[in-house]
């Protein structure tokens, strides 16, 4: 049986006390927001005539998924990080930021203070036998021109899929570095192969993924944070190609200029230029960034990150 109240002078007059709209104090931003979204539940409860056992499940979930601290491992599960993404891309478009290396999700797992260096770092603590990875690249503006003294802040997962900080069997900071680019705008960083990552297969995002039909994978991929005065902040990833989730990321972070080509180098030669005297596989990321005068546009979005009070 269907029933409708949406339109009732009762119900709005409770939506209206819900969101404190008939009191004075409290934030007036936060009235608008929960009055809307509590408006937007009070009508998917009726359109959809959502009985009294789906509602409590969902509230039990909330509780689930806090519990867990997996609320932000949800998120761009269900495709939230990516529209904020959409929504960046248009504003840039219409304030004619557009162009350059595009942005992807940041995702749940960054460290702040990672250790600094100048041109080169090693990333792993070698306590992993993974195939041995040269990721490097050149940061130019949009004319090409490289641009020195750029920060590239890097981190990936390990060969289980698992990021130093979340997973406590690692040693600190592995797989996370800070590397300023040198005087020809060129990052390098010798690490391993990252593994792909998949949700915890027994928490509240993978068991929600599953009432869908989804997976919880990602492809192996590579995060940056790349920042330089005078141009825009870029958040980005890069997805590695051949994955079998290159191009179905459970968390949409995958656009096809952020794809890149892992290539195997047997040269010796080769290998000895970066010091090694074994094969090695190579991943090449160039960087394009958009200038902008602007400091809201220099430095990444808030968002509560590990360890990031304590650096600042
Ligand atoms: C998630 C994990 C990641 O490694 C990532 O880059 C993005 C999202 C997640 O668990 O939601
Ligand atoms: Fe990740």
């Amino acid at each position: 049986m269907s029933v409708k109240t949406m339109h009732t002078p009762e119900v709005k007059e409770l939506l209206e006390k819900v969101a404190g709209l008939n009191q004075a104090g409290g934030n007036e931003r936060v009235k608008t927001i929960v009055h809307r979204v509590m408006h937007d539940v009070f009508q998917i409860i009726e359109d959809l005539d959502i009985t009294p056992e789906e509602f409590w499940s969902a509230v039990y979930y909330i509780n689930e998924l806090g519990k867990n601290g997996e609320a932000a491992l949800l998120a761009p599960g269900l495709g939230m990080d990516k529209y904020l993404d959409i929504r960046m891309d248009a504003e840039d478009e219409q304030a004619g930021l557009a162009g350059g290396t595009p942005r992807t999700i940041e995702g749940p797992l960054y460290v702040a203070g990672a250790p600094e260096s100048e041109g080169f770092a090693r990333m792993d603590d070698g306590t992993q036998d993974g195939e041995t990875m040269i990721l490097t690249g050149v940061v130019t503006d949009q004319d090409g021109q490289p641009l020195p003294n750029t920060l590239v802040e890097v981190w990936h997962a390990d060969l289980k899929g698992g990021y130093s900080y979340f997973d406590p069997s690692q040693s600190e900071y592995n797989l996370r570095r800070s590397i300023r680019t040198d005087a020809n705008g060129r990052y390098t960083a010798q690490s391993i192969i990252p593994s792909g990552y998949g949700c915890p297969p027994e928490g509240a995002t993978q068991a929600l993924l599953n009432q869908l039909g989804r997976h919880g994978r990602r492809p192996a991929h590579i995060h940056y944070f790349v920042s330089q005065p005078g141009y825009k902040h870029l958040t980005t990833q890069i997805n590695l190609a051949g994955d079998e989730y290159t191009y179905d990321d459970f968390a949409f972070a995958t656009r096809e200029e952020l794809v890149c080509d892992a290539v195997r180098v047997d040269d010796a030669a080769a290998a000895e230029q970066y010091g090694l005297n074994q094969p090695f596989t190579k991943v090449e990321f160039n960087i394009q960034l958009v200038a902008s005068d602007k400091p809201e546009h220099q430095q990444r979005h808030e968002r509560k990150r590990a360890l990031e009070d304590d650096i600042a």
